[in-house]
């Protein structure tokens, strides 16, 4: 296998992160420095990745789980909180979230062990469209629904990106929004809805570019199909 594709299937980087590192001599092979992305690693070879040996990577999978609201995305948590790895009862691979949800946030989450599938659903020049149920406090005027969609400042160097809010209901003092945003800044939507006044008081991820979270229960996980597999590579 291409040294660049074992690194990112073991999960270290992304394919382009690998031949980087390989280029700048990161990369060892069996004791000797080598800087040939194209290497082609044979069984048996010892592939160490800024002095830490990269287990041979194992067959790619990828989850779509429904994270319910007290999980944390991490792989593991110093404070012992639960993790949404904790969930993935009978997944032997060593899988990993694909990006973030905070700890009060429900909804799908995709992991996976595919390093390269990753780093390209997650990178911020990817633009995959995130899709958010919230339930905010309050009703929204047309002024803060304009700034929501045009972007906010939530106390970063930019504004938020222009995003899609579309009012689903109003009742008893709040309003459902569906947001989609093509950022994934930490607590993004939180931050926005802050920013324009409104508390968010129920967040949930319902779909990532064309994956959806569907009719999937919370605290469980489905394998994707082949076809949501191929769709988020070329995406
Ligand atoms: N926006 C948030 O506020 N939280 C998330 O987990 C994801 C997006």
């Amino acid at each position: 296998m291409r040294l660049n594709k074992y690194i990112a299937q073991a999960g270290v980087c992304s394919r382009r992160k690998a031949d980087e590192l390989t280029l700048a001599g990161k990369v060892k092979i069996n004791g000797a420095v080598c800087k040939t992305p194209g290497y082609d690693v044979m069984e048996g070879d010892v592939v160490v990745v800024d002095g830490k040996p990269v287990e041979a990577p194992e067959k790619p999978v990828y989850y779509a789980l429904n994270k319910p609201a007290g999980f944390i995305t991490t792989t593991s948590d110093e404070k012992d909180r639960p993790t949404v790895l904790s969930l993935l009862t009978d997944v032997t691979a060593r899988v990993y979230p694909v990006g973030r949800l905070d700890g009060a946030t429900r909804g799908l989450l995709l992991l996976t062990n595919d390093g390269d599938l990753s780093y390209h659903i997650a990178h911020p020049s990817q633009k995959v469209w995130k899709t958010y149920l919230a339930t905010v406090s309050g009703y929204l005027s047309r002024d803060e629904l304009w700034a929501l969609r045009n972007g906010v400042d939530i106390g970063d160097k930019k504004k938020t990106a222009p995003a899609w809010v579309t009012v689903l209901k109003e009742k008893s003092d709040m309003t459902q929004l569906e947001i989609k945003i093509c950022e994934g800044r930490n607590r993004q939507v939180r931050r926005m809805c802050k920013a324009v006044g409104h508390t968010v008081l129920d967040l949930q991820r319902t779909a990532i570019g064309d994956i959806k979270l569907g009719r999937l229960h919370e605290g469980t996980y489905r394998r994707l199909t082949p076809q949501e597999i191929e769709y988020l590579k070329n995406c």
